[in-house]
């Protein structure tokens, strides 16, 4: 038994250790075969003999769990060293970082709107019923909160669910002529392969005394920012609702992989929606006490984008700080 137990004990490795577990154990194992003995025998004698030879087994399982438990903690620690990066360490390679592919994204959409005269809005990260919803026609109970499932704080106000509380915080403060947009972080209860808890939006809204604006200008912008992001395709505007335009429209592109063909990207449909819009709805304007006037908004995901512009086939690999992803943006 000392013997056993030795050869237990001295196993170096997990694949060392169980060889010796199949040794003893397996099948065709020393102790296996000892039990085959029993057979043999009869009565006391073989009642001994199994008692015996159980509790062997159950000592030898014993130590065989236990030396594992010991082996996997050393491969976990050896592991951890030899895949640790010491963060402090001068990089003497003369590699330099990258923009992440987000910021990339971010800069380029913010570079067209800047072009077009539009200016940089932001508003607070928690924010308040009010302006997240009530403001932009979506009252309590209205089945459309349910299209954005919320984070909500102890103190009954909640992180906001999209970028569009930034128009009424901006209309708010100002009076038109508005011509904004507000980049940034929002937030959803949601998580899978197409949903991260956190992600990024643009927003943008523009606002005219009298009726100036129509659904023509929004045509015409969002065509212009689309083909400026992803060169040579085709735009269509399809019927859609949110609460905040009338009428609302969601946009299309035609399938950046595929050229509109069809493909496992686009769900062989040739088009990938990219864009919420719309005329702005009278009752929004209402709630920020603003009369005879006319605009139009929309608002986009920065992810979807990023993984549309640079063929990212995961958007969870957006957040995972990989640098052999990351590398790849350099
Ligand atoms: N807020 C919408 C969302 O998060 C996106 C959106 C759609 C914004 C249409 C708009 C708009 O300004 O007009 O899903």
């Amino acid at each position: 038994m000392n013997e056993i137990l030795k050869s237990i004990s001295s196993a170096k490795t997990l694949n060392e250790l169980d060889k010796v577990r199949v040794s003893l154990l397996g099948k065709n194992g020393t102790i296996t075969q000892e039990f085959s003995k029993l057979k043999n025998l009869s009565g006391d004698e073989k009642k001994e003999f199994a008692a015996s030879l159980n509790s062997k087994r159950d000592e030898i399982s014993k130590a065989l769990e236990l030396k594992k438990t010991e082996l996997e903690i050393l491969e976990l620690k050896e592991r951890m060293r030899a895949e640790a990066i010491d963060v402090t360490m001068f990089d003497e390679s003369g590699s330099v970082g990258a923009l992440h592919p987000i910021t990339i994204t971010m800069n380029k959409i913010i570079e067209y709107f800047l072009s077009q005269n539009f200016s940089i809005e932001n508003g607070p990260l928690i924010e308040d019923d009010f302006h997240n919803f009530e403001a932009l026609n979506l009252p309590k109970y209205h089945p459309a909160r349910d299209m954005q499932d919320t984070f909500y704080t102890d103190d009954a106000r909640l992180l906001r669910t999209h970028t569009s509380p930034v128009q009424i915080r901006t209309m708010e403060n100002s009076k038109p002529p508005i011509r904004m947009i507000a980049p940034g972080a929002v937030f959803r209860r949601d998580f899978d392969l197409t949903h991260t808890p956190m992600f990024h939006q643009v927003e943008g809204l523009v606002v005219e005394e009298g009726n100036k604006v129509s659904f023509a200008n929004l045509k015409y912008i969002l065509e212009d920012f689309l083909k400026y992001m992803f060169g040579d395709v085709k735009v269509r505007f399809r019927p859609s609702f949110f609460p905040f335009t009338e009428p609302s429209t969601e946009v299309d592109i035609s399938c950046v992989f595929c050229g509109g063909k069809g493909c496992r990207v686009c769900s062989q449909t040739g088009w990938l929606e990219v864009l919420g819009s719309g005329v702005v709805d009278p009752n929004v304007f209402k709630f920020v006490g603003y009369k005879d006037v006319s605009g139009y908004a929309f608002g986009l995901g920065v992810e979807r984008f990023a993984m549309l512009l640079h063929g990212v086939p995961d958007l969870r690999s957006m957040f995972e700080g990989d640098l052999r992803v990351l590398e790849q943006f350099r």
